[in-house]
């Protein structure tokens, strides 16, 4: 893999992980580093980039290779060790239950993980304040967009260093994806580190520092942002666009 010179320190760094579904090998060698910055993993559908993302959570624990997080290894840990370390996720789809309120999806995450810090159900009310309004609706009754920003709330409230999004604009309206980039620049200013993955060139141009392609399990190309999506050959061969 062609490894740019990047001048930061790496706090998220994984090295030839290999992740199985049963007996298929899904994950085939997939190396990136994540210091203080927005990384986009980009590549097509079926290529892996949720299964990268599951992975460093816990919930598909990789059999090869090393995810290291502040020089600690995660991949033997168990998911809620994993937020606890201070790891957002965000999950493609959003995954949020009909059976909780908006306000049950925060303060139970906030409460379960007692995570020191500045960010609580209050807080991302301030932040959100459409979320505010329907605290005590069912969070699969929001629209599209309303949904994100509690999926993204819900992983605030574990203060995280870092957070894994998971496709955030897929399904939603212009504005919605308009406030998704913006969220991610407030987070950006917090100093919350971003790993992105995303089908939706313009979010990734307007956030990304650093990319990462992946091809069939592997990552096999980075470089800097601007660099790749300013690159049209490089844009059709990694991603048909
Ligand atoms: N639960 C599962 N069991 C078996 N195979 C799976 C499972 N989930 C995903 N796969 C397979 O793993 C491969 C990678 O899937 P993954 O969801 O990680 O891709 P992706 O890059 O996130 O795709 P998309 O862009 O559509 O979200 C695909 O071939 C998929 O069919
Ligand atoms: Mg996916």
């Amino acid at each position: 893999m062609s490894e740019s010179i990047r001048n930061h320190q790496a706090s998220l760094e994984i090295s030839d992980l290999q992740t199985y579904y049963g007996n298929s090998h899904i994950l085939q060698g997939c190396s990136l580093k994540v210091g203080k910055e927005c990384v986009a993993v980009l590549g097509r559908n079926g290529m892996g980039k949720t299964t990268l993302m599951r992975s460093i959570m816990g919930l598909i624990p990789p059999e090869g290779g090393s995810i290291r997080w502040q020089n600690i290894e995660l991949s033997k840990k168990e998911p809620f060790e994993i937020a606890k370390l201070g790891i957002g996720y965000v999950p493609q789809g959003r995954r949020l239950f009909p059976s909780l309120s908006v306000d049950e999806h925060l303060s139970l995450t906030y409460r379960k993980t007692g995570q020191e810090g500045t960010w609580d159900p209050a807080r991302v009310y301030a932040l959100f304040p459409e979320l505010a309004n329907r605290r005590k609706i069912s969070g699969t009754r929001l629209s599209g967009g309303e949904q994100q920003m509690l999926a993204i709330g819900r992983a605030l409230v574990i203060n995280p260093s870092i957070i894994l999004l998971d496709e955030p604009s897929e399904g939603l309206s212009p504005i919605a994806v308009d406030l998704v980039i913006d969220t991610c620049r407030k987070l950006r200013k917090e100093n919350i580190s971003i790993l992105l993955v995303e089908q939706n060139i313009h979010v990734a141009e307007a956030l990304a520092d650093h990319v990462y392609i992946m091809l069939s399990g592997k990552t096999v190309f980075d470089s800097e942002a601007n660099k790749f999506l300013e690159n049209l050959e490089l844009r059709e061969k990694y991603l048909g666009l």
